[in-house]
């Protein structure tokens, strides 16, 4: 194609790439890898934010926005599982746009994966602060306001942003910095930390749902569905169902596009492709495994979690240990808290460890500075210095802003991703159906063309200032391209020659 835009980079030259010199190690395996997967996937989204959530979006009905955003997930989960088997190579959807869509796609995509990964980071890290912030209030302890939130909120009403009278997030910050400071230390290490997190935080959901069981009031669950069963908006104009008095909409499909966040971190196992020993079979398995293991133990929790306590009523930042101590349980409820600390720091390990993975796929095609983003440690081999971007990124964006702002930012984000992981299968499946493909979707176009639909669909049902806020954030995005990556692109500066110049990058990068 004449066009550099839109260049594609050669199947063919990504997996060659895989044998370079400067690549990751291979050191985990399917359990590691899966782990990883639910390490990034349950955290603030079920500890944190499902009493909001229910209380002023879904009501009980939040079990079925659960699954319904589950099943939007498992589409495009079976999606980035046929790249990820074809592709094993740091850099996920990023990469993946780059070898079927051309690479100002494969930009618009990584741009947005910040969304995803370190805005993201930023989520979870202020989910962290406010559920921290709970525990110590069960002893009794309150943070000076002034270091306690976010310095700015929206108010929807108002339709503007306010100051808080906070200056800091403290304990949003230091969570972030502590982190940083592990990931740089290596994969390995973060790696069995965070194993031991997952297993800490999954042993905690299972005990929630199998104690929570027992205080279960059936009465709680109705009304079922107080909000509705839809919710959907288009650019402000609500089509199906209600919306709140700022304009916000409501009901199930509503509350599924805000517990959406909750799945937020699977296909992170893919950006996790070349450190694991046998990609093309172990990170399918680990995608899907992940999924389908935190939708029933999510229903499973909001379940119990709305029969304990009536909808209305539910905490809003520790909501899951607060039904525990409404009940008397205060054992239990310190349990859960405590677990569920752990659980929220496995989440902001893992999101922030895939985001400094994708910024070295990018750095390593030249759309930034490779001398930076591209560095790997020589001791720790980890790309140390985009860690450290990373968590200085992440760590401003959760000291100062609120995490309803944040949240809702990253599901759109993270919803575009999905929407053009499936079009890239389908492109791909149209371009190269000769490629080898371990992994493949089934029922192609079927799942793929449901797995956008229903994405948009999610996308409508957040409120609409959030569109504003993504073409703002990929606005910025086509700024740096334009300036910097489109310059400096090293597929670009290979093709006035033809493919013998592409072999030269290729040589020259395994120099
Ligand atoms: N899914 C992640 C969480 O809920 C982002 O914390």
């Amino acid at each position: 194609m004449a066009n550099p835009l839109f260049a594609r980079k050669p199947l063919s030259l990504l997996l060659e790439e895989l044998h370079g010199e400067n690549r990751l190690r291979r050191v985990l395996g399917p359990v590691q890898l899966t782990s990883l997967g639910v390490g990034a996937v349950i955290g603030a989204g079920i500890f944190v934010a499902t009493g909001a959530v229910a209380k002023e979006t879904a009501g009980p009905a939040l079990m079925l926005s659960y699954a319904v955003a589950g099943f939007v997930c498992m589409l495009a989960g079976l999606c980035y599982a046929e790249f990820a088997s074809m592709v094993p190579v740091a850099g996920s959807a990023y990469t993946y746009a780059y070898a079927t869509l051309g690479e100002l796609f494969a930009w618009i995509i990584g741009w947005d994966l910040v969304l995803e990964y370190a805005v993201s980071a930023a989520t979870v890290a202020d989910g962290w602060s406010g559920y921290f912030q709970s525990v110590l209030a069960v002893f009794g302890w309150k943070l000076p306001h002034a270091i306690a939130g976010p310095v700015v909120n929206y108010d929807p009403r108002l339709g503007k942003v306010i100051a808080t009278g906070s200056f800091v997030n403290l304990p949003a910050l230091l969570i972030v910095v502590l982190v940083t400071v592990v990931l740089v230390v290596g994969i390995r290490e973060s790696a069995n930390l965070n194993t031991t997190l997952v297993g800490i935080k999954v042993g905690a959901v299972v005990f929630v749902i199998a104690l929570g069981a027992f205080y279960v009031n059936s009465a709680n669950w109705h009304p079922f569905a107080p909000y509705g069963l839809t919710g959907l908006q288009v650019f402000g104009h609500t089509l199906l169902g209600q919306s709140d008095a700022g304009g916000k909409p409501l009901g199930v499909l509503a509350g599924a596009a805000l517990a959406f966040f909750s799945y937020i971190g699977f296909d992170s196992v893919s950006t996790h492709s070349e450190e694991a020993r046998k990609p093309q079979r172990d990170v399918p398995i680990a995608i899907l495994v992940s999924l389908v293991l935190c939708t029933l133990l999510y229903m499973g929790v909001v379940a119990v979690l709305t029969g304990m306590v009536p909808y209305g009523q539910l905490d809003i930042n520790a909501p899951v240990a607060d039904a525990f101590g409404r009940v008397g349980l205060r054992w239990a409820q310190l349990i859960i808290a405590a677990a569920g600390i752990a659980g929220i720091t496995s989440v902001l390990l893992v999101t922030m460890l895939s985001q400094a993975r994708v910024l070295l796929a990018i750095a390593r095609d030249g759309l930034l500075p490779m001398g930076f983003f591209g560095a790997v440690h020589e001791r720790y081999r980890t790309p140390w210095k985009s860690t450290i971007a990373t968590g200085i990124f992440v760590a401003a964006l959760a000291a100062f802003l609120p995490i309803s702002v944040l949240l809702m930012l990253v599901n759109m984000g993270t919803l575009l991703a999905f929407v053009i992981v499936c079009g890239a299968v389908l492109i791909m499946r149209r371009k190269h159906p000769e490629a080898e493909r371990p992994f493949r979707v089934p029922f192609v176009p079927l799942v793929p063309v449901l797995g956008i639909l229903s994405c948009l669909l999610l996308m409508f049902s957040l409120p609409s200032e959030n569109w504003l806020r993504l073409f703002v954030w990929l606005g910025i995005g086509l700024v740096i391209y334009f300036t910097y990556g489109r310059r400096h692109s090293r597929l670009a500066a290979a093709r006035p020659a033809g493919d013998d110049t592409l072999r030269e990058v290729k040589e020259e990068r395994t120099a």
